[in-house]
């Protein structure tokens, strides 16, 4: 297991920000590209590729099953695809660190293994409920054992012949779905997952474009299962996780001006670009395009005075990973913002309605925590503070960017776990940075 040592990052309020910047790729989408490549026959060849150390995480997963993958190199992938049945049995225990997705999704793709493997991450991702895959993947024939019955990682997994499922997820989670659509790859049939509302659709995009036959209907997705899958050309869209740091920050800053292009702006993953133009901000979405099967697009966002608004309903899975630097923006809005039905959360790479609430706190916010959400009265003048970032990436860079509009200095602790998901976010920052 890695240990880091402890990083703070320094952040000085700035008059505004400007400029023109390309994000990091799209951390789910990285991990899928590499999933699917690896389950292809031929060649798949990744560009814009995440160097994140989630998505690498993944990478070294699939090295460890018997893939060939050349690289990543600045970005660039290249995997020899071993087909559905051309895994082999891992010989040592495969390594998730922080990522919740190369966990779940690889527990779909074990489960229909005929061979034995041994999961873990770091302590976030072994504190973190896997029984929410477990379980349907248990009904489909895989066995597991883990602590608190098959919930906590390190788990053991038995894969083998699987059954279909038709399974009606009790969250709205791309995860799970992920999860149990991976498995049913192996399964004779059709599997499905209903879900209480839409999350992200990358994997259903992903099997449609490697060949795989899959029906959309409402909030259920079907797959056709032992399928051949081909390997593909794909160019990863930028993150819109990574480009909401960025926006947030410029929004609040009137006279900002900020374009980050090449964004995916995926229907399921924009509630971001939603929330912004409720507050009042002026985000122009131009030059939109498709690339590898999804939308992307160059953001303009200006700074504006933001107002507060509500967040909640089906909007919340497409926004779930925004939550905490939405929380920043209506901290400095003007009003009551009040963000319901997003329990889910609690069980993020923090807690993260007690993480948000708590740091920002410190800041001199008003904001209460609720069971499903945050209750935020913006507006109130901010002051630069000494946060910490509870080892989650999102904490980390939120409060960064509240830290741009505060009074005084900011500083992140345990600053080392942004490049999860954003390697390269200071240097963001500093590029764009006007003081
Ligand atoms: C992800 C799904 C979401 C999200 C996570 C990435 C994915 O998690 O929060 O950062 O790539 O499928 P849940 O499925 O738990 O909502």
């Amino acid at each position: 297991m890695k240990t880091r040592v402890s990083m703070e990052l320094v952040i000085n309020p700035v008059h505004k920000l400007q400029g023109t910047l390309a994000v990091p790729g799209d951390k789910s989408i990285s991990h899928r590209a590499v999933m699917l490549g690896a389950l292809a026959q031929g060649i798949t060849e990744i560009d814009n590729f995440l160097m994140g150390e989630d998505c690498l995480a993944t990478v070294q997963c699939f090295k460890a099953l018997g893939v060939n993958i050349e690289g990543p190199v600045a970005g660039k992938l290249r995997i020899y695809g071993v087909g559905l049945h051309g895994l082999r049995e891992p010989a040592e225990v495969l390594d998730a660190g922080n990522s919740g997705t190369t966990t779940r999704l690889l527990m779909g793709i074990l489960a229909g293994q005929p061979f034995c493997s041994v999961l873990t991450g770091d302590q976030s991702l072994r504190g973190r409920p896997m029984a929410r895959v477990t379980a349907p993947l248990t009904e489909m024939g895989a066995v597991f054992l883990g602590r608190q019955r098959n919930n906590l990682l390190p788990m053991a997994v038995r894969g083998g012949r699987l059954q279909p499922l038709h399974y009606q997820s009790p969250v709205a989670s791309a995860q799970v779905k992920s999860a149990i659509l991976l498995a049913g790859l192996y399964a004779a049939g059709e599997t499905s997952v209903t879900e209480p509302s839409r999350s992200r659709d990358h994997t259903e995009r992903m099997l449609q474009a490697f060949g795989a036959a899959v029906k959309v209907t409402g909030n259920t997705v079907t797959l056709q299962g032992l399928p051949r899958l081909t390997g593909q050309q794909i160019t990863v869209p930028g993150d819109i996780s990574s480009a909401a740091f960025l926006l947030v920050a410029a929004a609040i800053r009137p006279g900002s001006r900020v374009r980050l292009t090449g964004v995916g702006i995926n229907p399921t993953r924009d509630g971001l670009l939603q929330v912004l133009k409720q507050m009042g901000a002026n985000a122009e979405i131009i030059n939109e395009r498709q690339q590898g099967g999804e939308p992307v697009a160059d953001i303009i966002i200006t700074g504006s005075k933001l107002q507060g608004t509500r967040i909640a309903g089906s909007l919340i899975p497409r926004l779930i990973d925004e939550i905490p630097v939405l929380a920043v923006a209506a901290a400095y809005a003007e009003g009551l913002t009040e963000i319901r039905d997003a329990a889910e959360l609690k069980v993020k790479e923090s807690n993260r309605i007690a993480t948000v609430a708590g740091e920002l706190r410190k800041f001199g916010a008003d904001i209460e925590e609720l069971p499903d959400g945050l209750l935020i009265r913006g507006g109130r003048p901010l002051t630069g503070t000494t946060c910490e970032s509870y080892g989650d990436h999102r904490i980390a860079m939120a409060m960064a960017v509240a830290g741009l509009g505060a009074r005084g200095q900011t500083v992140i602790r345990g600053a080392q776990c942004i490049p999860v998901s954003f390697p390269g976010f200071s240097d963001a920052l500093k590029l764009l940075s006007v003081q």
